[in-house]
């Protein structure tokens, strides 16, 4: 089994080294080919995603990604800016279903910004549609307006849009999961205002047909935002589209405590996938060794669960995260009074030793 390693910017390194540690401390051994992506990528080959790490992407069983990105970029063309590295990989990949589950470790009620009593035993799954929407629509740009009550002067355009199939295939993803869990999927839209998500609405309401078991309901994402912080715990399962689905999982992180604490997998239909923290390259901590890696190295256990056929050692990694906690350590992200501040690398030695 072959693994390939894309730490990319900022603090990306700096965590996957540690999720790295945990996978070769596992009794199972994988190969790693490491590749540079994001601005490394332009550094070292000229473009965000060069094309011998796309390469070899394609042929690992699964991709253990960083994060890219880093202000010094924001002047670069677009298409040279880091972030096109993890588009232009999901896009590649046909990764079109990402899985942001959001567990609350009862151990870190108290570092979450909401009172435990909303969050203790949170356990939500969002389900972000990943390939489409307003992310990846054509046509865009800045133009001179063609016409409208702005007609001649310059606007900036992207275009919303989503095929039936698209949402099908991530209705069914949906749909799939939640059986697995509560029964219960909520899909988010903005039905009242979108002709894409009345779109979209109708066909999950289609598709639900396949999934009488499941209670179906939809929620405007506005509302979506507000429930999440109100009353987190009535979710199951969020289904929705990209963009909604990006904003939608980082406030969702905050119920778990930090975003360094939310994993993520990004699946194409044969659960080949990239793996990945939610979170960014967070340029205002790089370099100091404070990051949370706990959210990459979850990451790596759902690699573990999802790709690798490993479920058993994914339950490893998930109990000595666990067990780290309940030790007391915390990176600075999750701190509250009475545990032991740690930095990034105490906290992947922590992890390796809970394993041991
Ligand atoms: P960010 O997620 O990088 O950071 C937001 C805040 O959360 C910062 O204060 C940061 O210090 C903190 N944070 C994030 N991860 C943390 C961790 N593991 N431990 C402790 N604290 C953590 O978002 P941003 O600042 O909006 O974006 C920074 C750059 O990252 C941008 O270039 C953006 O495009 C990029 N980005 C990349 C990805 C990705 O690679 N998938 C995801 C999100 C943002
Ligand atoms: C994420 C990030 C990315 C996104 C950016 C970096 C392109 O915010 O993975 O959540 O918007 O999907
Ligand atoms: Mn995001």
């Amino acid at each position: 089994m072959k693994i390939a390693i894309l730490p990319g910017d900022g603090i990306g390194p700096e965590i996957i080294d540690q999720a790295v540690r945990v996978l070769n401390t596992l009794d199972e051994k994988f190969e790693m080919e490491t590749a540079p992506v994001g601005g490394a990528g332009y550094e070292a080959h000229g473009h965000p995603l060069p094309e011998a790490t796309l390469k070899l992407a394609q042929q690992a069983d699964a991709v253990l990604f960083g994060s890219v990105g880093d202000w010094k970029y924001d002047k670069l063309d677009r298409a040279l800016r880091p972030e096109q590295a993890i588009l232009g990989l999901r896009k590649n990949l046909n990764l079109f279903a990402n899985l942001r589950p959001a567990i609350l470790y009862p151990e870190l009620a108290g570092a979450s910004t909401l009172k435990p009593e909303i969050v203790s035993g949170l356990d939500i799954l969002i389900i972000r549609e990943l390939t489409g929407d307003i992310y990846f629509g054509q046509p865009r740009g800045v133009r001179t307006a063609p016409d409208g009550a702005f007609k001649g002067e310059r606007e900036g355009f992207d275009t919303m849009r989503y095929a039936e199939s698209e949402i099908r295939r991530i209705a069914h993803v949906a749909f799939q999961a939640a059986r697995k869990r509560d029964k219960r999927l909520t899909s988010v839209d903005k039905a009242n205002v979108l002709e894409t998500f009345q779109f979209w609405k109708d066909i999950v309401t289609d598709v639900h047909k396949e999934y009488q078991d499941v209670t179906l309901d939809h929620m405007y994402v506005d509302n979506a935002a507000m429930q999440l912080v109100r009353a987190p715990k009535k979710f199951d399962v969020i289904v929705t589209g990209n963009m909604f689905g990006d904003i939608l999982s980082d406030a969702a992180a905050m119920l778990t405590g930090s975003i360094g604490m939310l994993p993520s997998a990004s699946l194409d239909a044969n659960n080949k996938g990239l793996y990945e923290p939610s979170h960014g390259s967070a340029p205002d901590i790089a370099g100091k060794g404070v990051a949370n890696p706990l959210a990459t190295i979850l990451s790596a256990a759902m690699m573990l669960r999802f790709s690798l056929n490993k479920a058993e050692q994914a339950d490893r990694v998930e109990n000595a995260v666990k067990k780290v906690l309940a030790q007391g350590l915390r990176t600075p992200d999750i701190y509250e009074e009475g545990t032991t501040k740690v930095g990034t690398q105490q906290m992947g030695d922590a992890v390796v030793k809970a394993l041991g």
